[in-house]
């Protein structure tokens, strides 16, 4: 099953129900391999994309060649999530210890307007903006590699590139889940492009699938560089392509962007320091505000997944996501209050309507009042190199194959991100989220997000590189795992194994994973006050995530929700 040639990879079987502290909760019947390695690993959604990065690291590159390679390889392997039409954000940690965001998020194409999404009554249309040419923002993926490269690249961009072409050529092989998501989304494939395209068909475990269109595009970017995607010919078929299907991106959009590094949002939390992102995604302030408000609390004698661990941690999500929903937006647009919104002092404020007897209202609880101050389908993949630098990036089309509108001649589909903005104050977006003005659309802006790829230190060294896909349940996933790990003692692999749950604010409800809650503790949440959800087949997010251990190893989580892979030397 597991076939790896290097010999310094031991891989052991964990059970997960054995060496984690829990008291009230539940069965789980999930059981993973743990990956170990020495020095060198790469964590991605699809083994080709976690193999191409590592042969990357293997050839003597960095971990910031090997995001190039993954990032690509995904875009081959993995067009649910991984592209050329999306976007994303990575943080990073060098061996000296510096620390850095790239944004590479896409933007509000220079025609948007505020009221794009309105009909005449002013009722959004959510249609719009998650179906088809006009839900789709300046695409930002090419622009991030390009920088990535620029600034920590030890090889060419073309050397980087070379697998994800072969690769494309060459095809790679459908895996069970992935056949059963192409085939359920055939229909919209077909309606939103209004012809066949490479994926219309039915698929099963096991088929290859060959992408000339993209191979080519690859190479052409390869041979001619970013300006290619940015203005060059694939630019023009881009912009051509979309005008066709009634779209309002230009050259002058493509041309205009570019991927910006940004300070990351960095606290502590008890002994850990904790890096992530910062605006315009929300992933790292909200992060930062639940952990600090959890900090008061002694979570360990709570138990794991136990009904006071999952009302305290519902009571601090709720409260952060309401603040998110008004002061959050993209940064080059708004003034956000981000010290007074991870004020310890500010935080302890937020939670003295909280009672272990009842479950607080959603209906009672605003965002904070801040004096002087005038809003589900991603990839995470995590890298840690032989030198030392980690890397967490989390890259994403928005919804599963973005707005399903795919480029023929191009090969590739186009994301449907402009729903992440507020299309109408206190409207929901696709997750359910509510924004307010400072996310509201405007031209040239970036959407808010809450993807939040993350860098934890540990007594001042590398500990954890985490991250995950699913929308806003993204920041609830990225905490539990590392609690998991910080207040349980889990493995790597136990902590992205183990059952999640989230609140988010509005709705006012506890979305609980299928697997591994028992009836009795979610009766007796219903029983305080909290509107339990357990859908049939739930799961939140695809976690992956590097976890430095005491005697200097590496340890792999990859998610079994999805096809996850971890490999390392
Ligand atoms: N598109 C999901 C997010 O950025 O949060």
């Amino acid at each position: 099953m597991l076939k790896f040639s290097w010999s310094c990879v031991i891989f052991i079987t964990l059970s997960i129900g054995q060496s984690c502290s829990k008291k009230d909760t539940a069965q789980h019947t999930h059981s993973s391999k743990t990956t170990i390695a020495d020095s060198a690993m790469v964590v991605s959604a699809r083994k080709e994309a976690s193999e191409i990065g590592l042969q990357i690291l293997k050839d003597g590159g960095n971990a910031f060649d090997a995001m190039v390679a993954t990032e690509m390889a995904l875009a081959v392997c993995y067009p649910f999530a991984g592209n050329l039409g999306g976007g994303g954000f990575m943080v990073y940690r060098t061996n000296d210890g510096a620390t850095g965001a790239l944004d590479y998020r896409e933007k509000a194409p220079l025609e948007a307007s505020k009221t794009m999404y309105l009909d005449k009554n002013g009722e959004p249309n959510p249609k719009l903006s998650r179906e088809g040419s006009l839900a789709v923002g300046v695409p930002g993926t090419v622009a991030g590699m390009f920088q990535v490269n620029e600034k920590f690249g030890t090889l060419s961009m073309a050397k980087l590139l070379k697998p994800s072409i072969d690769l494309a050529k060459r095809g790679f092989m459908i895996t069970a889940k992935q056949a059963n998501m192409l085939n359920r989304f055939q229909e919209n494939f077909l309606e939103i492009n209004k012809d066949s395209i490479l994926f219309s068909r039915q698929f099963a475990k096991g088929d290859t699938l060959k992408n000339y269109a993209l191979a080519n595009t690859l190479e052409r970017i390869s041979e001619n560089g970013l300006s290619e995607f940015y203005g060059g010919h694939s630019g023009q078929i881009l912009i051509e392509f979309l005008s066709d299907y009634g779209g309002i991106m230009s050259l002058k959009d493509l041309e205009e962007y570019h991927a910006v590094w940004r300070q990351p949002i960095e606290f502590d939390y008890k002994n850990l320091k904790v890096i992530s992102m910062p605006p315009p995604s929300s992933g790292g302030i909200v992060l930062g505000q639940i952990l600090k408000t959890l900090e008061a609390y002694d979570l360990k004698q709570l138990g794991h997944n136990s009904i006071k661990y999952i009302q305290l941690l519902t009571e601090a999500e709720r409260r952060a996501y309401a603040d998110r929903s008004f002061y959050l937006g993209d940064p080059d647009f708004v003034d956000i209050p981000v010290d007074s919104l991870l004020d310890s002092e500010y935080l302890k404020q937020r939670m003295i309507s909280f009672s272990f007897e009842e479950a607080t209202n959603s209906k009672d609880i605003e965002h904070g009042e801040i004096t002087g101050y005038e809003n589900d389908e991603t990839t995470h993949y995590s890298i840690v190199d032989q030198y030392g630098n980690a890397i967490a990036a989390t890259t994403t089309l928005n919804g599963a194959y973005g707005s399903k509108l795919y480029s023929s001649e191009l090969g590739f589909f186009l994301n449907n991100e402009m729903d992440d903005f507020s299309t109408k104050p206190g409207v929901p977006n696709m997750f359910g989220l509510i924004g307010a003005e400072a996310n509201a659309i405007a031209p040239g802006k970036r959407m808010l997000s809450s993807m939040t790829p993350t860098i934890v230190e540990k007594d001042g060294d590398f500990w954890m590189s985490v991250g995950t896909p699913g929308g806003s349940t993204i920041i609830t996933s990225v905490l539990q795992t590392i609690l998991n790990v910080s207040e349980f003692n889990m493995s790597m692999q136990e902590a992205v194994d183990a059952p999640r749950f989230h609140h988010q604010w509005k709705p006012d409800e506890i979305t609980f994973e299928t697997i591994g809650f028992k009836s009795k503790l979610l009766d007796s949440l219903s029983k305080r006050g909290y509107k339990v959800i357990q859908q049939d087949s739930k799961i939140l997010g695809k976690v992956d995530g590097i976890l430095r251990l005491p005697n200097q190893k590496l340890e792999g989580g990859a998610d079994h929700r999805g096809d996850d892979t971890a490999v390392g030397f």
